[in-house]
């Protein structure tokens, strides 16, 4: 199927794209770090702060009053576009904050020594750390679901983790570092029939940039996301919870808008979602995420899938005729990532290199040393694709890696 025209003039929208890095037109194929912005979503941040900024849920003037409802309707669109109630949404800092407030919260009112939670190989460290602080704290036990040796994850091996312990599955529904897609519907059906009581935390950090998300049919109990990686701004994350889940779950911090009643000896506390949003929130990046929204909606994510699968098909059978390659994942079942080393030169040497030629590329652990012990280095590099991306940059990245070559081979 043809994408549609719209995803084939996306690069004007980014104004970023028509730049240079050391004096080459820039390839950004850093997506999985962070993505970059649209012009819509640059514009509906600024217009804010030249027209009508204001703190929200607190002013009775009009800019307040707008604002606020401005504010609101985000809430509205990305619950549409999880197919999530709206107050089943709360605003976080990033992905990283959304789970740190699932680990404290939920994790400390509902976990107890020697209960058990499942997270696999694949976790980024914010699915990590804050499980292994919460395990300090209160004496949990973390098992692992180990990788399956064709770079997904070994699902026999999962289901014998399971036991009666367990509490909570936490699983990585795209690998940032390798792009695998892991199969969530599987790892949530297999915990409903151990124990329908066991909780299920999805992180969708890449998925929800490269599939459509239905929090409903994939009955995920938290689903979490960050904004900056949607093409949206920094500083802004979403946390879906189921709302009976949210409910059972006492204020992650405290503060301002978040009570409904505030005396010495006693305060009483707000409904989710706005028990969990303490303190004046991330107006302007709130807004602009809604504007980020509203461009992958306009675009179809359904094209945008398709878009970025014909383009790493294209990228994979030309990269992996490169002498000297190592690819990671399976590459018939991931998405929009080359994570690769070469044998001739170390993953940052040639981070460094493609920077010379005008490429943006991670190199390094990716925020998931674990993986990257289990598959035996220290790092990879990483080029990692968005919607704006085409061939010429992936032309422009093979011809750069048989520049290396010749350098260091
Ligand atoms: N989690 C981000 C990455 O994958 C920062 O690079």
């Amino acid at each position: 199927m043809a994408p549609k025209s719209s995803i084939i003039n996306v690069r004007k929208s980014f104004p970023i794209l028509q730049t240079t890095m050391n004096g080459k037109p820039l390839v950004y194929l850093d997506n999985a770090s962070s993505a970059q912005k649209p012009q819509i979503v640059i514009n509906a941040m600024s217009a804010v702060m030249e027209q009508g900024y204001s703190n929200v849920h607190r002013g009775l003037y009009t800019i307040s009053q707008d604002l606020t409802r401005n504010f609101e309707a985000v809430r509205n669109k990305i619950a549409h576009f999880i197919s999530a109630n709206e107050n089943e949404i709360i605003f976080t800092r990033n992905a990283t904050e959304a789970i740190n407030l699932i680990a404290q919260s939920w994790g400390r009112a509902h976990l107890q020594e020697g209960d058990e939670i499942i997270l696999s190989a694949m976790e980024h460290h914010a699915n990590i750390v804050p499980w292994q602080i919460l395990r300090d704290q209160i004496g949990i036990i973390i098992k692992v679901i180990p990788l399956n040796g064709q770079g997904g994850l070994d699902l026999d091996a999962y289901e014998k983790l399971l036991t009666n312990k367990t509490k909570l599955i936490g699983c990585v529904h795209i690998s940032n570092a390798i792009g695998a897609v892991n199969n969530i519907n599987k790892i949530i059906e297999l915990a409903r029939q151990f124990n329908p009581k066991i909780k299920v935390l999805i992180d969708g950090s890449q998925s929800i940039v490269h599939t459509p998300v239905n929090v409903k049919t994939m009955d995920a109990d938290f689903f979490i996301f960050t904004g900056h990686k949607l093409y949206g701004p920094t500083g802004i994350g979403v946390l879906y919870g189921k709302y009976d889940i949210l409910e059972s779950m006492p204020p992650y911090q405290g503060g301002g808008d978040m009570i409904e009643r505030v005396q010495w000896d006693k305060t009483t506390y707000k409904n989710p979602p706005f028990r969990f949003e303490a303190g004046t929130p991330a107006i302007l990046e709130v807004i602009g995420l809604g504007a980020a929204v509203d461009f992958l909606v306009d675009i179809g994510m359904n094209n945008i899938v398709q878009y970025e699968a014909d383009l790493s098909i294209y990228a994979h059978s030309l990269i992996k005729e490169i002498q000297g390659i190592t690819l990671y994942g399976d590459p018939q079942n991931k998405i929009g990532i080359l994570s690769f080393t070469m044998d001739c030169a170390h993953s940052s040497d040639i981070a460094m290199v493609l920077d010379q030629m005008g490429i943006a590329v991670r190199s390094g652990h990716h925020c998931c040393m674990p993986l990257m012990e289990s598959f035996g280095v220290d790092g990879t590099v990483r080029a990692s694709i968005g919607l704006y991306n085409n061939k010429d940059d992936i032309d422009r990245l093979i011809e750069a890696l048989q520049k290396v070559r010749d350098l260091f081979a």
